[in-house]
């Protein structure tokens, strides 16, 4: 079979760029590399291509707002990876890819998304094409981690995940619509947990149920607040035994934690409109001033339950000094299982249910992910 081409919208982008990177050291895809500033495909293709032999990388103009520009871009491409900051345009991005008979992966952590995407999946298994949503790290591998110490136990009581990213931000540059994104989907996330045997409602935006976890070494013990991830619902079902199950995040600086995100909150209620450019600026300069090392994106799952009749415990922590990087490799590593047809097939998914973990894991290992089980 000839080398299937991948197109990323948002190619030239931070997580866009170390995705084709990866994509072009661990497979032989051709890829195009779109976004709406042509400038900065062409210049980011060049230099692709004077690192990896055989042409490889091509570059095109493609708005998610335009579904017309989107079905020109996607015309001699396989599949596209969506890694641009563009979550309000899944129904234009999903249209175009099944008007263009394509599959699709995004990478984007948005409810509004979600619902999008729910409402279109009995048009996306008709077509027979395969649609991966929530790649990346989170969302993209809480449930997967879960999957992955399951096995371990004869009865599966408890497992909890929990992240931290700490990123040296002002190394980055992010584009206003990735400013305002991020924001809007801070505000927005659902602090929904399982616990007791069923989802509940955490109280007080989560506030008042944080939990501790110890992510070990310089991060130590960090308080996280619980946010849902559409993958983590299909878990009590997968094990019923499970009384208590979750994903729980940790925060990124006091600025940001403590005062541009209760700020946000109430002003997106009182000015939506209004508040959005200011806010995601100042929650950028937060981000660039108060973010200090340790640098390194960390997730952890603590289960327990019982194996052959008495208590089990098994600890997972996943590490990488570079969040950007931690947010590539599990998208390559799930790109690498749907490119030689063992986990395609038609309908819509979620990375982490998708994959089969115990090969994302190993993937994810050579690729530079440090993995700990205590
Ligand atoms: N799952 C995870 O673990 C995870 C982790 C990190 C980030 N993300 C998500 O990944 C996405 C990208 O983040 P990032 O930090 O890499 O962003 P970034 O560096 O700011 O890049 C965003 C890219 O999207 C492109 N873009 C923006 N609007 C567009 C439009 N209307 N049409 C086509 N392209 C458009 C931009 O190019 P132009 O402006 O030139 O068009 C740029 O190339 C975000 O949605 C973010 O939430 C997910």
């Amino acid at each position: 079979m000839n080398p299937r081409t991948l197109l990323i919208l948002g190619g030239y982008g931070n997580t866009g760029r170390l995705l084709a990177q990866l994509l072009l050291q661990e497979t032989d895809v051709r890829l195009v590399l779109a976004g709406r500033t042509v400038e900065k495909a062409d210049s980011a293709a060049a230099e692709f291509n004077s690192q990896f032999d055989g042409e490889r990388v091509s570059a095109g103009y493609a708005d998610a707002a335009d579904v017309a520009s989107l079905e020109q871009a996607f015309d001699g491409v396989d599949m596209v990876i969506v890694a641009s900051s563009t979550a309000k345009y899944a129904r234009e991005v999903a249209t175009a890819s099944l008007s263009a008979g394509i599959d699709y992966l995004d990478i984007q952590y948005s409810t509004e998304k979600i619902a999008v995407l729910q409402s279109m999946s009995a048009e996306i298994e008709r077509a027979s094409r395969c649609f991966i949503t929530e790649g990346g790290f989170h969302p993209g591998l809480p449930a997967a981690l879960v999957r992955y110490v399951a096995p371990h136990f004869d009865r599966l009581d408890r497992a909890i995940v929990g992240s931290v990213i700490k990123l040296d931000w002002s190394s980055y540059e992010m584009v206003n619509a990735t400013a305002r994104e991020f924001l809007e989907e801070i505000d927005d996330f659902a602090t929904l947990l399982f616990k007791d045997g069923r989802w509940q409602k955490a109280r007080f935006l989560g506030m008042l149920d944080t939990i501790s976890m110890d992510f070990g070494g310089e991060f130590g013990r960090q308080y996280c607040v619980p946010m849902f991830l559409e993958e983590m619902r299909a878990i009590p079902e997968m094990y019923p035994t499970l009384q208590e199950t979750g994903f729980y995040i940790a925060g990124f600086n006091w600025f940001v934690d403590w005062l541009v995100f209760p700020v946000a909150a109430i002003a997106s209620k009182v000015w939506p409109e209004r508040a959005l450019e200011p806010l995601s600026r100042l929650m950028v300069w937060g981000l660039n001033t108060f973010s200090k090392p340790p640098y390194g994106a960390l997730l952890k799952v603590e289960a327990a339950g019982e194996k052959a009749g008495q208590p089990h415990t098994l600890d997972v922590t996943l590490y990488h000094p570079d969040g950007y990087t931690f947010t590539a490799i599990p998208v390559v590593a799930c790109m690498l299982q749907y490119l030689d047809g063992s986990i395609r097939q038609p309908g819509l998914w979620t990375q982490a249910n998708l994959v089969e973990p115990n090969r994302l894991m190993h993937d994810m290992q050579r690729m530079g992910v440090e993995v700990a089980e205590t």
